[in-house]
């Protein structure tokens, strides 16, 4: 994969960027990911709910995923994926422009987990968000970072994906309690001095109107007005505030359809055809969503990335922990089209189209 841009900043993030004639190339310079220690197995879940590894494994692909414990909070696990991935990228924590991090979980409102997480790598003092896109987040973020860098006037952003769903689910919800996973996986995404690296396409969507298919409600005041909160036997309410809520259902058909609909917009607004994608790297939120979508453009098994059944669904964490595997493992090579989509809560969808 083409590096970083080796010579001096001529633009830093007050600076005046480039002439713009000239394209500047962008490049995923380096990632990592950081996991809890906990390896929680659907045997494990079937102890306290009414479920079985059979029916998980079936309905979502899911076999085992990780929780956090004890004083750990999704600043540990973010700040850890950031460090690897600085290591990686060979970039020191000075050199960051920016900081994203992509979560639905911060330990607060104020500050942003990602001012913490940017002063305790050493990054001060890059600029640093938290971005709430539900599990659609490490994708706006790589959008947002890669038109930052394209306008000259940054150099090297960190994107991170991190999530303690773990702390925020109904451990006594069957529906909803045997999909979620935390984990958290970062990307240096860089200035490269190739202009034919970076992004040929990206998009992100979002339709408000369907909020409550997917919900973190904080009191009784946010639920749907047409809800009873006695009522926790129907989908969309589990009785539990500050846990996610979620109609399986609606959200399973909606993030079929987007999900194809998604990499066919991208091919028509590139020309390219399925065959052309080196690697389909999807949000991890079933596998039977994921196998749909393989099948839809007749994409071979080992084009679209899975490993739901090793870490669950990680929301904002779950395609840095995919993009970080892949290209430890050699699935991603120097000028390859990748293709980054996930659909989540809002809800959210977004698609991030590269050449690496
Ligand atoms: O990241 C984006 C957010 N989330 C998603 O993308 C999730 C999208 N939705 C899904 O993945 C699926 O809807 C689920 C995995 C959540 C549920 O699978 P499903 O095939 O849609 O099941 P269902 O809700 O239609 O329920 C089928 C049956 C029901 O029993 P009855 O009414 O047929 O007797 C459920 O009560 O399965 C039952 N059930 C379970 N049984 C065993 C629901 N959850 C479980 C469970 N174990 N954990």
């Amino acid at each position: 994969m083409a590096g970083p841009g080796s010579e001096q900043p001529d633009a830093g993030t007050s600076g005046k960027g480039l002439p713009s004639a000239q394209r500047v190339g962008v490049c995923i310079a380096g990632t990592g990911v950081a996991l809890p220690e906990r390896k929680v197995t659907n045997d494990d879940l079937a102890q306290r709910v009414d479920t079985s590894d059979a029916w998980i494994t079936k309905r979502t692909g899911i076999k085992t995923r990780y929780y956090i414990d004890g004083d750990s909070t999704v600043r540990d696990l973010a700040r850890d994926a950031l460090l690897a991935a600085l290591t990686d990228a060979q970039v020191e924590a000075s050199e960051l422009d920016l900081v994203i991090l992509a979560t639905i979980t911060p330990e607060m409102a104020c500050p942003s987990t990602a001012a913490r997480v940017a002063a305790e790598v050493g990054a001060n003092p890059a600029g640093a968000f938290d971005l709430a896109a539900a599990c659609s987040g490490f994708v706006y973020g790589l959008n947002l970072a890669s038109s930052l860098i394209e306008s000259g006037r940054y150099r090297n952003i960190a994107v991170i994906g991190a999530e303690t769903l773990s702390n925020h689910v109904n451990h006594d919800d069957r529906r909803t309690c045997i999909l979620f996973g935390d984990a958290a996986g970062a990307a240096i995404v860089s200035r490269s001095d190739d202009p034919t690296h970076g992004v040929l396409h990206q998009a992100m969507h979002s339709a408000g109107q369907l909020w409550d298919a997917l919900f973190l409600p904080r009191d009784l005041s946010q639920l749907p007005a047409d809800l009873d909160p006695n009522v926790t036997t129907e989908p969309g309410w589990n009785g539990q505030l500050d846990t996610l809520q979620m109609h399986g259902q609606e959200v399973f058909k909606f993030a079929v359809i987007q999900t194809c609909d998604m990499i066919q917009e991208a091919l028509d607004a590139t020309g390219l055809q399925p065959e052309d994608l080196a690697l389909v790297i999807p949000h991890q939120s079933n596998q039977r969503i994921m196998a749909t979508a393989r099948d839809r453009f007749g994409l071979p098994k080992d084009k679209l990335y899975i490993n739901i059944d090793r870490f669950g669904n990680t929301s904002a964490a779950s395609v840095p922990l995919c993009l970080h595997e892949c290209r430890r493992d050699g699935r991603i090579k120097a000028g390859d089209l990748v293709l980054f989509l996930a659909i989540g809560g809002g809800m959210t969808w977004s698609t991030s189209l590269w050449r690496v």
